[in-house]
């Protein structure tokens, strides 16, 4: 708990209220240390996870079967480098550094989802990947344009309309599979048998194990929990996946006409812990890469910065200064 002093009793009363008005909590506002740090923890977290997410991907972009499918497959690799951007730079509005953050990742004190440690084995996985893991990072990131805190809400509704772009180049790329030939058909059938568990692992841990939920939906930074959103996803999928020709590998699924929901079998929540501990098939691999991109990169932002020092006039606010004094 943090402790409050007398004189920002008033603040508080503030925020509480903001928050229950479903109003936004922004950068200059007084806030809870508790909030401060559970965005910081969720948004770098979710930085990371774009910045991560990028590899499984442009492992193929060398070798996308037509010029049209590596367009589309750049530009969505590009859009998750743009969505980490954006979520740095959400974090930076809460004292933040993108310095810090990136350390964290590299040094593995913080985490990405658990869902990028899974290995890319055939052109099908970029179908699987765009329908079913930017699928549940939608159904997941929808409800956050609703967040408390303006800047995370607001880049989350820019991140979400490309999210669905992806989603659909997923969808009409596993179409074209399924409805091509056998060996086309199979391949894509493969890549949703070994994509689909992970998916809805991507949800979290069910709602009673699992640790920051309840404080965060008592914060409006979540608004469904774990287990709500996990069925909504399967909810949208299950139709999804008969169109497509291709079949969910899972016995148990059935359509529940009491509940309304379809009821899906146990999820092996042993492998979610493994991987997120660091023992997935490709763990080691996706943050040695990102160490080495970062070490590479150093020189471009020491270039960044020299340039920055010698040409004062060129960053926006000392331009704006000038233009001020010549007034
Ligand atoms: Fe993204
Ligand atoms: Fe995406």
């Amino acid at each position: 708990m943090t402790t409050i002093a007398p004189e920002d009793t008033g603040q508080e009363a503030l925020f509480d209220a903001t928050i229950a008005a479903d109003e936004r909590i922004e950068p200059r506002d007084w806030m809870p240390d508790d909030y401060r740090a559970s965005l910081v923890r969720q948004i770098a977290q979710h930085a990371h996870s774009e910045i991560i997410g990028m590899q499984p991907e442009a492992n193929w972009i060398t070798r996308a079967p037509s010029l049209r499918r590596k367009a589309i497959l750049m530009a969505k690799v590009q859009d998750e480098a743009g969505h980490g951007l954006y979520l740095y730079s959400a974090a930076e509005t809460l004292g933040t550094g993108r310095d810090e953050l990136l350390d964290k990742l590299h040094t593995g004190r913080q985490k990405y989802s658990s869902i990028f440690n899974y290995p890319t084995l055939t052109w099908a996985d970029v179908g699987a990947i765009g329908w079913l893991v930017d699928g549940a990072a939608i159904t997941n990131q929808v409800p956050l344009c609703r967040c408390s805190y303006g800047p995370y809400a607001r880049a989350m509704v820019r991140i979400c309309k490309e999210e669905s772009f992806h989603q659909r180049q997923g969808y009409e790329l596993l179409l074209t599979l399924s409805r091509g030939t056998e060996a086309q058909h199979a391949m894509a059938q493969d890549a949703i048998d070994r994509w689909w568990w992970p998916s809805l692992m991507m949800f979290g841990p069910p709602d009673d194990e699992s640790a920051h939920s309840a404080q965060s939906m008592a914060w409006k930074i979540k608004r469904h929990s774990n287990d709500e959103l996990r069925q909504r996803f399967v909810d949208i999928c299950v139709p999804q996946a008969e169109t497509l020709g291709l079949t969910l590998p899972d016995p148990d699924l059935r359509w529940n006409e009491e509940r309304g929901h379809w009821d899906f079998g146990p999820i092996d929540w042993t492998e979610f812990r493994e991987v997120l501990k660091g023992n997935g098939p490709c763990n080691d691999e996706r943050i040695g890469r990102r160490r080495r991109a970062h070490q590479e990169g150093a020189w471009v932002r020491e270039a960044a910065a020299a340039h920055a020092a010698k040409h004062p006039a060129h960053t926006p606010h000392a331009g704006t200064d000038q233009e001020e004094a010549a007034r």
